[in-house]
């Protein structure tokens, strides 16, 4: 099998790293890949955007059988249909299916409609409407753009005088371009969140292993949020309860909902969960791995994931049962300087042969933002590494993971040192 992996990060990495361990697996090139991943793929740069004649052609030229996509862009821009028009399979939902995260709104009616309980919300794209409605809540509830907005289009506003301003910017001036000129505006949750991710082929539904990840900059869950600073899986023990509640309650509706539509769903499904005292609710859906949950939930898959990914392809995934290693796995993302505002490239990356030495077998140094420069590695974007670990359990995973990133140096470089602590979900 010959694969062409979309995408350049950590979790591409994790894709690229688990495909080549599979003995069906004779070629692997990957678009636009990173530093990390030429060492186990042949990276193309491509166009990656709509009429992805480019990726046709490389397909076509080089015998690819098979597409995985990694980030949800070219998803939501219809890079599936293309591909499959074209004659390619591709693992990936096509892009009508794929606005489960293209559009809140989209994701919220269709819930709705398919009877999920769900928090309260309501969506507008008039400004005066949306202020209005912001203005009679006694407390700021979440605005959330409509579209894509790379990580900037979730906000809660410290103030309903905030969410009002916030509201005229996006709905009023367009701030946020195309993606904030509809809002969902959405009660806040409380309870434990939790990262459920599905593989979907036709009626078929597997979950990978529980998991979570962390978004704030800071230890404690303090600073700005990010693309996510470090995950950790399993966070519930195996068959707990609520995972056949989340598929039951939200999973399998939000499928029968899409099939009632016409769209048959193929791929990877991510739903981010908060777990409130009424019961798990949805706060958002992917429709890709997360990053950086697939750091940890690719290495723990006992499973050949060329094998998995074939019957997905062949709608034969109920033939599959997923099996996880045993024990944990965490990963450490390791940022550049200036992260998340204003990202430094250029920065010398050291001791990566050290760190994986450390690790062993018992790990993996993912590259995400890094970029070959001579003989040396360096910073190429903002999450820069993760550094999975495996173990036995939790905290031993956070030793080893930290024991290996002491060995790794570029300057400014941040991680957060509680990344795994006390997230197991009682
Ligand atoms: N870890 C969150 C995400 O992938 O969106």
């Amino acid at each position: 099998m010959r694969v062409l992996v979309i995408g350049g990060g950590g979790r591409e990495h994790a894709i690229v790293w688990k495909l080549s361990h599979s003995p069906r697996v004779t070629g692997i090139h990957c678009a636009p890949g990173n530093a990390g991943i030429a060492r186990l793929a042949r990276c193309v740069e491509m166009p990656l955007a709509p009429p992805f004649r480019e990726a046709i052609r490389h397909c076509t030229e080089h015998r690819i059988d098979v597409v995985i996509a990694g980030p949800e862009a070219p998803l939501v821009a219809g890079l599936a249909d293309a591909l499959l028009a074209a004659g390619i399979p591709t693992l990936g939902a096509v892009k009508d299916a794929a606005r489960l995260e293209g559009s809140k709104a989209f994701t919220r009616q269709l819930l709705r409609e398919a009877g999920v309980p769900s928090h309260r919300w309501k969506s507008f794209d008039d400004p005066r409407d949306a202020i209005g409605f912001f203005e009679s809540l006694s407390e700021p509830w979440w605005v959330k753009a409509d579209g894509l907005a790379a990580g900037k289009g979730a906000v809660r506003p410290e103030t309903i005088e905030a969410g009002c301003r916030l509201l005229g910017d996006w709905l009023g001036e367009g701030a946020l371009g195309e993606a904030g000129r509809r809002v969902v505006i959405e009660e806040p949750l409380t309870g434990p969140e939790l990262s459920v991710i599905a593989l979907v082929s036709g009626e078929t539904i597997r979950l990978l292993a529980p998991s979570r990840d962390h978004k704030r900059l800071r230890d404690g869950d303090q600073g700005p949020n990010t693309g996510g600073m470090g995950a950790i899986a399993p966070v519930l023990p195996p068959g707990a309860p609520v995972l056949a509640q989340v598929e039951r309650e939200i999973l399998r509706p939000t499928l029968d909902a899409l099939h009632a539509r016409g769209l048959e769903y193929r791929g990877i499904l991510y739903a981010g969960v908060i777990l409130t005292s009424e019961g798990p609710r949805l706060l958002e859906y992917n429709v890709r791995l997360g990053d950086p949950e697939a750091q940890v939930l690719l290495p723990l898959l006992e499973n050949d994931f060329a094998e998995v990914v074939e019957a997905m392809l062949d709608d034969r995934l109920d033939e599959i049962e997923l099996l996880a290693k045993p024990g944990a796995a965490v990963t450490v993302v390791v940022a550049s300087a200036g992260y998340p505002e204003s990202p430094r490239r250029g920065d010398v990356i050291r001791g990566l042969s050290a760190a994986e030495r450390i690790l062993g077998g018992d790990g993996v140094v993912f590259h995400a933002g890094t970029a070959a420069e001579g003989e040396h590695v360096v910073t190429s974007g903002g999450r820069v590494l993760a550094v999975t670990a495996l173990a036995p359990d939790a905290e031993e995973c956070r030793g080893k993971a930290y024991a290996a990133l002491e060995a790794i140096q570029f300057e400014g470089m941040q991680f957060r040192t509680d990344i795994g602590a006390g997230t197991q979900i009682p």
